[in-house]
């Protein structure tokens, strides 16, 4: 019921030129896949070229990031609809190394999800406890925490367009993937505080692991019923390592 996301966040890495090869070679790599949607997220500069790129191709394309206001003086900021105006249809939002250097809030977060969602960008959440929360057994209060502050006060039909994506800090960019039971604990418990913010809303929306998701693990981690996919870091960076990824289903076969 849920179509499966694979979502490869670039971060920031590669130049216009780097990104247009990787996205050409990846266009090629997944044309047959059906089963999956595919989202690329490029930095802002690559945005609008590899938007063009993919264009009638079955690969979307969103940003890292916006800012909330629509225009003004907020020197180096991107509105939603310039982000809108390249060719996206999706955006991160709050991933954990924007709370980590950049001082985003819940509520920052939030303001940036109302921002998207009325421009009619697809905002994909971050929420993640770090590793000294999970040892203090804090999790499920972080996870609430986020889960409510940054998700707060959308209308019924705007709440089932969000994307929530679980991604433990203490896993992202570390090779330490969390256990498909673990996440799926995780998964599971985001979605009950969900259903309770927004009743039947919580069994449309998808939510993604994310932290060092690769080919190998994947398809383990799919198996799990409130995994509905995944956002990628580095295994989204080459074009072999994603296709695969993104095929994930074949290699049950
Ligand atoms: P990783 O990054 O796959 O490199 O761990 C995931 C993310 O930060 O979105």
């Amino acid at each position: 019921m849920r179509k499966p996301l694979m979502a490869g966040n670039w971060k920031m890495n590669k130049t216009i030129p780097e990104a247009i090869s990787v996205v050409k070679a990846l266009k090629s790599a997944v044309a047959d896949v059906t089963d999956v949607e595919i989202l690329i997220c490029p930095t802002f500069t690559a945005l609008y070229a590899v938007s063009n790129e993919v264009k009638d191709s079955n690969i979307n394309i969103g940003a890292q990031s916006l800012f909330w206001e629509t225009k003004g003086a907020f020197t180096g900021e991107v509105s939603p609809v310039m982000v809108k105006d390249t060719g996206c249809s999706y955006v991160i939002i709050g991933h954990s190394e924007r709370r980590q250097y950049f001082g985003e809030t819940d509520e920052i977060i939030n303001k940036k999800m109302k921002a998207a969602i009325t421009i009619g960008l697809t905002p994909i959440v971050c929420i993640g406890e770090t590793l000294k929360e999970r040892e203090c057994n804090i999790t499920f209060k972080v996870i609430e925490k986020q889960t409510r502050g940054g998700l707060t006060g959308l209308t019924l039909e705007q709440a089932a367009l969000v994307v929530i994506a679980y991604e433990p800090v203490w896993a992202i960019g570390t090779g330490k993937t969390a256990t498909p039971d673990q996440a799926q604990e995780v998964h599971a418990f985001v979605r009950k505080i969900y259903a309770e913010m927004y009743k039947d809303a919580a069994e449309k929306i998808r939510i993604l692991y994310g932290g060092s998701v690769n080919s190998g693990n994947v398809s383990e981690l799919m198996k799990k019923p409130d995994i509905d996919g995944g956002l990628v870091g580095g295994a989204s960076l080459e074009v072999e390592s994603f296709a695969k990824l993104v095929k994930y289903s074949k290699q049950q076969l």
